[in-house]
C-alpha cells in the first residue's frame, strides 16, 4: 500500500465518523461547528492517533474514537485563533472563517461547543474502554489547556506586542501546536495499550517541525495556495521566520525532521507511515 492510499484510508474514515458525530442538528450551534469542523483540512492530527496506533497493532476502533476527539479540538482552536481578538483572519480551510459567516459571538460559541463535544465523543460513543478512555480525556485536554495548546496561544499574543527571544518562540510553537501533536502519539498508544510516552520524542520533534514549516509557508505561500490567510508580518507575529530567518528555518526544519525519523528507527517496518508522513509534512505546501 502506498503513502497517498494509506493516508486517504485514514482520512476516509476520520470524516465519515466526524460527520456522523456532528449530526443533523438544526440548531445554530451544530450548523456553525459543522460548517469548520467538515471544511476539509489535512486532518494531520486524527491520522496521527491511527497510525500510531496501527504501527502497535492496537485497537483501531478506540482510536478512531480519540482521533475523532482530537480534531474536534483542533478545530475549535482554529475558530478561535482567527478571531478579531486573536489572528483576525478572514479565510480558513478554503472557506471564509467561522465568525465571518455566524459573526463572533456564533463562532466563539461554535469553538465551545467542540470543545465539549470532544468529550461527549469519547464518553459517549462505542466502544468503551473506561480505563482507557480516562486517560485518553486526561491526556488529551490538559494537553490543549492552558499549560499546553492554550498557554501556546497565550505567549503568542503576548509576544505579538512585547517581541520574542528565541527561547520564547521555542517554547510557544512546543505548546501552541507541538502539545496536540504530542498528544495525538498518545492517544494512539493509549488506544494500543502501550506507555503513553511511547512516541514522545518521535512527536516532539514532529510537532516543532509542523509548525517550523508553517510560518515558512505564511512567508512563502499565498493565501489562495494556502486555503488560509497568511497574515504573521501583518500581526507582527513572533515566529521562526521572524527570529531565525528563513534560512535558518529551513535548516531547522530539515534537522527536526531528521531527528524524528531517527526516533521510531526502532519500529522497523512497522514505521512505514509514520517515517513517511514525516517526509510529507517537511514538504507539504499547504
Ligand atoms: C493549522 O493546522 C494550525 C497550526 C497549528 C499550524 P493545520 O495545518 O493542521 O490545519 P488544517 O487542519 O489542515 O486545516
Ligand atoms: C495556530 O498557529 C495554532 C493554533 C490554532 C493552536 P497559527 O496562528 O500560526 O495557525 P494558522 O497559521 O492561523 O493556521
Ligand atoms: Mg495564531
Ligand atoms: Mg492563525
Ligand atoms: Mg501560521
Amino acid at each position: 500500500m502506498t503513502f497517498n492510499e494509506k493516508y486517504t484510508e485514514y482520512t476516509d474514515k476520520i470524516n465519515n465518523r466526524l460527520e456522523k458525530a456532528i449530526g443533523e442538528s438544526d440548531e445554530i450551534t451544530y450548523r456553525a461547528m459543522a460548517y469548520s469542523l467538515l471544511a476539509g483540512g489535512k486532518r494531520i492530527r486524527p491520522a496521527l492517533v491511527l497510525a500510531c496506533c496501527e504501527a502497535l497493532d492496537g485497537d483501531m476502533e478506540l482510536a478512531l474514537k480519540y482521533a475523532c476527539a482530537i480534531e474536534m479540538i483542533h478545530t475549535y482552536s482554529l475558530i478561535h485563533d482567527d478571531l478579531p481578538c486573536m489572528d483576525n483572519d478572514s479565510l480558513r480551510r478554503g472557506r471564509p472563517t467561522n465568525h465571518m459567516v455566524y459573526g463572533e459571538a456564533q463562532a466563539l460559541l461554535a469553538g465551545d461547543g467542540l470543545l465539549n463535544l470532544a468529550a461527549e465523543h469519547i464518553g459517549g460513543t462505542e466502544p468503551h474502554n473506561a480505563e482507557k478512555d480516562i486517560k485518553a480525556v486526561f491526556r488529551l485536554f490538559s494537553s490543549s489547556g492552558a499549560m499546553g495548546m492554550i498557554g501556546g496561544q497565550a505567549d503568542d499574543i503576548f509576544a505579538e506586542a512585547h517581541g520574542a527571544t528565541k527561547e520564547l518562540v521555542e517554547k510557544i510553537h512546543n505548546r501552541k501546536t507541538g502539545a496536540l501533536i504530542r498528544a495525538a502519539g498518545e492517544l494512539g498508544a493509549i488506544a494500543a495499550g502501550a506507555r503513553e510516552d511511547i512516541f514522545h520524542d518521535y512527536t516532539a520533534h514532529l510537532g516543532l517541525a509542523f509548525q517550523i514549516r508553517d510560518d515558512i509557508l505564511d512567508v512563502e505561500s499565498s493565501a489562495e495556495t494556502l486555503g488560509k490567510s497568511n497574515s504573521d508580518a501583518d500581526n507582527n507575529k513572533a515566529t521562526f521566520v521572524s527570529v531565525y530567518g528563513l534560512e535558518e528555518a529551513k535548516r531547522r526544519l530539515g534537522e527536526e525532521t531528521a531527528m524524528a525519523l531517527e526516533a521510531i528507527g526502532a519500529l522497523g517496518e512497522k514505521g512505514w507511515f509514520l517515517r513517511e508522513l514525516a517526509d510529507y509534512l517537511l514538504n507539504r505546501n499547504s
